[in-house]
């Protein structure tokens, strides 16, 4: 097992696989990477033995933005009986060299990618997985537990049901989502389906146990291209009071709360309100993501807001190219100030041709 299955979001295979080669080489390992247009995910091949391994303890999953999940994969079984497919796999999993580790697996994922072709072999993911799970206990397997440091989830990655990759992942270094999607059900009172985007990020970058923390009734935040509410309606949830800034129309239900004023203004050019201290400011204005960056990088050099959560919404050429200079550009203008910040940026399930980023100002 000497590869990586990385999913993404079907058709930004080649960003995912620029990604991957970029920080894999920035760590001395290097590879090639496999791509297949429209097919959801990537599969990057190590030069060296036992490098898919460290990649995937190492290269921290969190600072990959195109990837949902990263795997480490045996070379793809094909052929696959009908009759039997178990074997095949099972013994992929006894024959590695990290048996014993993989014994202390907490979790068994059944996957396909994320496209409409393979999703028509979910039914069959599901029913196999019961059977491949008793099997692969019976083998010691899946004895693991979350709290051991080197826990891991074991994935088989169906690309037809006669053809997969086996693999596994490490928990501490993962999605712990089936296939590194997190699934989360529409508010029947939001504004629009945008909301997803901006709760999918919170629970994203923010931990769960510090969300509080992060964002309460004390607070006030800035909503750049607000209309018609979904981003706001996630801020005023927590308790905070929004400034909603756009020319359009913003809901009813949003100003009944009493916890928003509306700015019918132009997001380059508002200014939080005097003496009004400004604590997150997020945006999803449709503009160059250039402008957006250097628009966000100003507000926090000139202390307006100390949190910021947005979107970047990425041209159709050099996508990953275009990502990387406007991070660059915001690095490098929080740092000529000596600014101390998280900086997270990632291709959200609830994304589509755009990322989120997260940049939080440390004390
Ligand atoms: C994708 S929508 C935002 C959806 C919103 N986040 C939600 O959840 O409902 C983009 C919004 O940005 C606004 N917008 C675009 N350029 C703007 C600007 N320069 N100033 C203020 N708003 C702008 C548009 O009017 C539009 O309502």
């Amino acid at each position: 097992m000497n590869k990586l299955a990385l999913y993404c979001r079907i058709g930004f295979e080649k960003e995912l696989a620029a990604e991957i080669t970029d920080k894999a080489s920035e760590r001395g390992v290097f590879g090639f990477a496999r791509v297949e247009p429209n097919s959801g995910y990537v599969i990057f091949e190590c030069y060296q033995a036992g490098e898919a391994d460290r990649l995937a303890q190492e290269l921290p999953f969190d600072q990959l933005i195109f990837a949902r999940q990263m795997i480490v994969v045996s070379d793809l079984l094909q052929d696959l009986s009908p009759e039997d497919r178990i074997s095949p796999i099972l013994s992929q999993y006894r024959q590695s060299e990290l048996a014993k580790k993989l014994k202390n697996s907490t979790e068994l994922f059944v996957e396909t990618a994320d496209t409409n072709e393979a999703k028509e072999l979910s039914g069959f993911c599901r029913k196999f997985t019961v059977p491949l799970r008793n099997a692969l206990k019976k083998d010691g397997f899946l004895q693991g537990k979350d709290s051991h440091k080197s826990a891991v989830t074991l994935h088989v990655f169906f690309l037809q049901s006669t053809a997969c990759y086996v693999g596994y992942s490490y928990n501490h270094n993962h999605s712990p989502y089936f296939m590194g999607i997190q699934r989360l059900k529409f508010p029947a009172d939001a504004p629009s389906r945008s909301t997803l985007k901006l709760e999918e990020a919170i629970l994203t970058f923010i931990p769960k146990q510090k969300e509080s923390q992060y964002l309460n009734e004390n607070q006030y935040a800035v909503d750049l291209g607000a209309c018609p509410g979904g981003w706001t309606y996630q801020l005023v949830k927590r308790g905070l009071f929004v400034y909603a800034v756009d020319h359009g129309k913003m809901a009813a239900s949003l100003h009944e709360t009493g916890r928003i004023e509306h700015c019918a203004e132009d997001g380059f050019k508002f200014q939080p309100p005097k003496r009004r201290r400004i604590d997150w400011l997020v945006c999803d204005m449709v503009e160059q993501p250039s402008r957006i960056a250097q628009l966000i990088a100003k507000w926090l050099i000139n202390g307006w807001c100390h949190a910021s959560i947005f979107n970047l919404k990425l041209p159709m050429k050099k996508r990953y190219a275009e990502v990387k200079e406007c991070l660059a550009m915001i690095e490098q203008a929080l740092d000529k100030q000596g600014l101390k910040y998280k900086l997270k940026a990632k291709h959200l399930y609830h994304d589509r041709e755009e990322i989120t980023v997260y940049l939080y100002l440390l004390p």
